[in-house]
């Protein structure tokens, strides 16, 4: 099949970018969108004409690189699909396509559908860590955790960073982001000890990057490739609400032991039991 398609062609951060219209061929049902991009700019390069720019990595939807608008919708609106995992099948022979990367004022644009989200870094340096000694992997089975509390990290982990919540959100905000980052560290554990500091410190940060605030449009679960739902971010603010006024909160227990938190009181200390 054929399709056409309008892609914002921009040299560097501070150029003036503009839609060029380009005709790809030969285009195959079970070939990926990147693939596409691919064959597109083998002709380009072949023509002398600079290729377009667009991030990626596993292309398997892992990784987080890759994404950017098509017609609009972030990762092109397959459910629980990266850009790099969208199939050509669900489009078909005369298809006009537009793609846009980010549009977001805390992802500026790189190049072409290049956008920079070092903000997002800058997040998870905030607090998206742990600092609890795990050991070797035999011993990580030693602490038990809930099954709950694991199903519940396991969910929020599988976010993969790749800024589709931001770009959808009409405020540009990225609070699913941070929510998903937080849920995974403060349900665990070995998370909790740091469980103040990190949602603090993370929120703030997030609040210092040039994100948007949420006001419930929901959008940005709704294209979330990894299907984070909208939940963690009730999470996020009860934590936030916890990290900022709940100075007694209850004890950590494991394995027979209660840890209080460092920082919390004067008599920090542990416990045996
Ligand atoms: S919450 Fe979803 S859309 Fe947002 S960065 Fe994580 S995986 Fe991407
Ligand atoms: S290239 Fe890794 S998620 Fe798409």
């Amino acid at each position: 099949m054929m399709l056409t398609l309008r892609i914002w062609r921009q040299q560097h951060a501070n150029a003036r970018g503009k839609f060029v219209t380009y005709q790809v061929k030969d285009v195959t049902p079970d070939m990926s969108f990147l693939e596409v991009l691919d064959v597109l700019n083998e002709d380009l390069t072949g023509r002398g004409e600079a290729p377009v720019a667009f991030d990626h990595d596993c292309r398997e939807g892992i990784c987080g690189s890759c994404g950017f608008l098509i017609n609009g919708v972030a990762h092109g609106g397959q459910p629980g699909t990266t850009v790099c995992q969208l199939a050509m099948r669900f489009f078909k022979d005369g298809d006009k396509l537009t793609l846009e990367p980010w549009r977001a004022r805390a992802f500026p644009v790189v190049r072409d559908l290049v956008v920079d989200r070092s903000a997002f870094d800058r997040i998870i340096q905030a607090g998206g860590f742990i600092s609890a000694p795990t050991g070797s992997a035999p011993e990580a089975s030693t602490i038990l955790i809930p099954k709950e509390a694991a199903d519940m990290a396991f969910d929020a982990g599988a976010c993969i960073g790749c800024g589709a919540c931001v770009a959808a959100c009409p405020n540009a905000a990225a609070m699913l982001f941070t929510a998903a980052k937080l849920t995974h560290l403060n349900s665990l554990p070995q998370g909790q000890p740091q469980r103040d500091e990190r949602t603090l410190g993370m929120v703030a940060t997030m609040t210092g990057e040039r994100f948007g605030s949420c006001t419930n449009y929901g959008e940005c679960a709704v294209v979330c490739p990894k299907q984070i739902p909208l939940e963690f971010i009730g999470r996020m603010n009860r934590d936030l609400l916890r990290a900022t006024v709940h100075r007694h909160r209850e004890p950590l227990v494991v394995s027979g032991m209660a840890q209080y938190p460092f920082h919390e009181d004067e008599d920090a200390h542990v416990v045996r039991r």
